[in-house]
């Protein structure tokens, strides 16, 4: 008798998605924001919930949800999206645009989950070396495209791990040199300022996406809530692969609540880019560190020590290890968290260097 069935033989050698979650003291690992979202939010979530019916369906077309989010750029319901996390609208764009035969560009060093959710929808997953500098030019976006001849191209702005965000003329590149949807993954993009979102971009673009989350600058990251805005016939191909109520009541009932209380929900921003400042200037202080700019909530950066990953988590402090990874040799990666966390982890930082 068999005892089991064999995996999809292109999942054979898949890891799953596993950045370590362990009981530590001070926990920089994921880029959440350290604060939890204000009492308003919770107060006026629970009454909302009270009223909510949840013996029925959610709606299955989350319009509230979509049209608050959609008023917040000028744009109608019918050309923006949500699902559960930006990890979920990614999915779905893959089971949409890509699949079987199709291909999707990426460029490395990138978010480890984008070539995963890929992999997942069965998606041929091309990735290009950015160069030194982590930095991604116009010319070179469009060499990568003529090369690729890619069916779906994503890139973060900013980026994760390397926090640096993508110029305009990169996102024009990426979708004139070829005939990709272009999807611009805006997860930190509140970190960046007002100027650095593809969103403006999206009369001019007509195979433009960007999708972005209420997990990291709305500190909602245990809600589970994405979206993306992007031209209407992108929304009604999504409708085709999506499940059947994909997004539950109280995500969408929660969203809504965070979207009517923005500014208390997001008022933490310029406190933590200042914070980010902070602690990049106290790294950099410190002998044989090179900390890399940022325009997100996170800082990379590179020592000379081989096991620095293990040391800090000797410490008490739990950051990102990618120091196995391609042209991220003895590299780490710190999400900024409140100032007493920060001055802990340059603490460690600095015992760990010697
Ligand atoms: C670039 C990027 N996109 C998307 C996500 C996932 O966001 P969500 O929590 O909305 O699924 C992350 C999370 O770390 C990220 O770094």
């Amino acid at each position: 008798m068999t005892e089991r069935v064999p995996v999809r033989p292109d999942l054979e050698d898949t890891e799953p998605y596993g950045a370590p979650q362990l009981s530590v003291a001070v926990r920089l690992a994921t880029n959440e924001t350290p604060y939890p979202p204000p009492r308003a939010f919770s107060e006026r979530l629970a009454a909302r919930i009270a009223e909510l019916e949840l013996n029925r369906y959610p709606d299955r077309r989350a319009t509230a949800l979509r049209s608050a989010l959609g008023a917040r750029f000028g744009l109608p319901v019918n050309r923006v999206w949500a699902a559960k996390g930006s990890n979920e609208v990614l999915l779905q764009l893959f089971q949409a645009y890509g699949g079987p035969g199709r291909r999707l560009l990426l460029f490395r060093p990138g978010y480890s989950a984008h070539p995963l959710i890929a992999r997942v929808a069965s998606t041929g997953v091309v990735e290009m070396d950015l160069d030194e500098s982590f930095r991604l030019g116009a010319d070179a976006a469009r060499e990568a495209v003529t090369a690729c001849d890619p069916d779906v191209v994503v890139v973060a702005s900013p980026n994760n791990p390397t926090g640096i965000a993508v110029d305009p003329d990169v996102v024009r590149a990426l979708h004139d040199g070829g005939r990709a949807l272009v999807v611009v993954d805006e997860a930190y993009v509140e970190f960046a300022g007002a100027r650095a979102s593809a969103v403006a971009l999206l009369d001019e673009l007509p195979r433009l996406v960007v999708c972005r989350t209420f997990s990291k600058a709305w500190r909602l990251a245990g809600l589970r809530l994405g979206y993306l805005l992007a031209h209407a016939w992108v929304i009604d191909d999504l409708r085709k692969v999506r499940l059947p109520y994909h997004l539950d009541t109280l995500t969408q009932a929660a969203g809504l609540a965070a979207i009517e209380l923005a500014d208390e929900v997001t008022a933490h921003v310029a406190g933590l880019c200042a914070e980010r400042e902070r602690l990049r200037s106290a790294m950099a202080a410190l002998d044989g560190v090179e900390v890399f700019d940022s325009a997100a909530n996170f800082l990379l950066f590179r020592t000379a020590v081989d096991d620095l990953f293990d040391r800090l988590l000797a410490g008490g402090v739990l950051v990102r290890d990618f120091s196995a990874l391609p042209r991220l040799e003895r590299c780490l990666r710190v999400t900024v968290g409140t100032p007493a966390e920060n001055d802990s982890f340059v603490s460690a930082l600095e015992e760990s260097l010697t």
